[in-house]
């Protein structure tokens, strides 16, 4: 592990105003996404999505890198070249997932642990060869019916911080992405308190499974009420307790924050992200951008619907919530912008 390099691919990703594109969903999970849009599940579709994100003209301008998913990194554009090339040629890192998904948790009715620590060495490895510079685990953690339990977190954890460290061991720069779900009724209050749990037990675990904080970003959620709590929050009251609650949970080592949207629609993650730049820009510790999938690809794909013909106008869907997201990210994004 070389350290230098490590700190300088996650000073790359997350500097100056750009952020990540997470488009790493996997199959079931893209496959649901095309359902809903009645775009045809299959792989000849998949590759025409992501060759439609990968050749968007500009969009290395305002993302940094982007998070690709196993099919994705072996698969070839129509014209026969690899997709992950054009990305290096946009001058975006790419990076890959490399969890196996997150499964029901033994013993744990409604948890989920993540999977993907067996051979992830080698895979690494393999994914180092192919350009990959970082990569990315999920895990999940619900509220509601008693839950989270700490058995869970705990474990989550503990995989998290054993696949951050096989991360650096070969050269890549793991985004750990400890994700309190928006399902539920919770409060405000709630998310908060969970999320700083969730947050001190990743970095009790980081930290014993001796990973270098520098060299690491953190994709965490917004703190904000459950979908189903009936008392809203305000953008700046999600901006404020986002930020306190990681003031709190995060030491300031850690390479940068990288927030998940979550299913924010992309306008609100936007909002989200600005209000923190606005408000709390002086205390913060760290570079604080986005790694949004939906907030990102969803309007360009409601656009797309699997037509050739929309595929201009997709892309610059993307490439206007990108360019959004870099503003917020300066703390300048307006309303205005989405009627521009
Ligand atoms: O793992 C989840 C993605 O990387 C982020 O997705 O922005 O749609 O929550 P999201």
């Amino acid at each position: 592990m070389d350290k230098q390099i490590l700190i300088q691919i996650a000073i790359s990703l997350v500097a100056g105003n750009k952020g990540l594109l997470a488009m790493d969903e996997s199959n079931g999970t893209c496959n649901k996404r095309f359902a809903a849009l009645g775009i045809p599940q299959t792989e000849a579709y998949r590759r025409d999505w992501r060759e439609l994100i990968a050749t968007t003209p500009g969009l290395g301008k305002y993302i940094s890198g982007a998070i690709l998913f196993a099919e994705t990194i072996h698969q070839k554009k129509k014209d026969g070249t690899l997709i992950v090339n054009e990305i290096i040629t946009d001058g975006i890192v790419p990076g890959i997932k490399v969890d196996t998904g997150a499964k029901p948790m033994a013993g744990f009715p409604g948890e989920k642990i993540t999977e993907g620590l067996d051979g992830l060495r080698e895979r690494l490895n393999e994914y180092y060869k192919m350009g990959a510079r970082f990569a990315k685990w999920r895990a999940v953690i619900a509220i509601g019916n008693g839950n989270p339990t700490r058995a869970c977190i705990e474990a989550n954890a503990n995989a998290l911080a054993r696949y951050a460290a096989l991360c650096q061991e070969a050269g890549l720069v793991p985004v750990v992405e400890p994700e309190v779900l928006m399902e539920g009724d919770h409060d405000l209050q709630r998310c908060f308190d969970i999320t700083d749990q969730v947050l001190l037990t990743v970095f009790d675990q980081l930290y014993l499974q001796n990973v270098l904080l520098e060299g690491i970003l953190l994709k965490p959620n917004m703190v904000m009420p459950g979908l189903q709590c009936k008392q809203r929050a305000s953008v700046n009251e999600v901006a404020d307790a986002t930020i306190q609650c990681l003031l709190q949970s995060v030491p300031a080592a850690v390479g940068g924050i990288a927030f998940l949207s979550g299913g924010q629609s992309g306008e609100m993650a936007s909002a989200h992200l600005n209000a923190m730049h606005v408000r709390h820009w002086s205390k913060l510790l760290w570079p604080v951008t986005f790694s949004f999938a939906r907030a990102i690809q969803q309007p360009a794909m409601s656009i797309w619907r699997g037509e050739g013909n929309n595929k201009h106008e997709a892309q610059q869907g993307l490439y206007h919530r990108a360019k959004c997201d870099d503003a917020a990210r300066r703390g300048e994004y307006t309303s205005a912008m989405e009627k521009a």
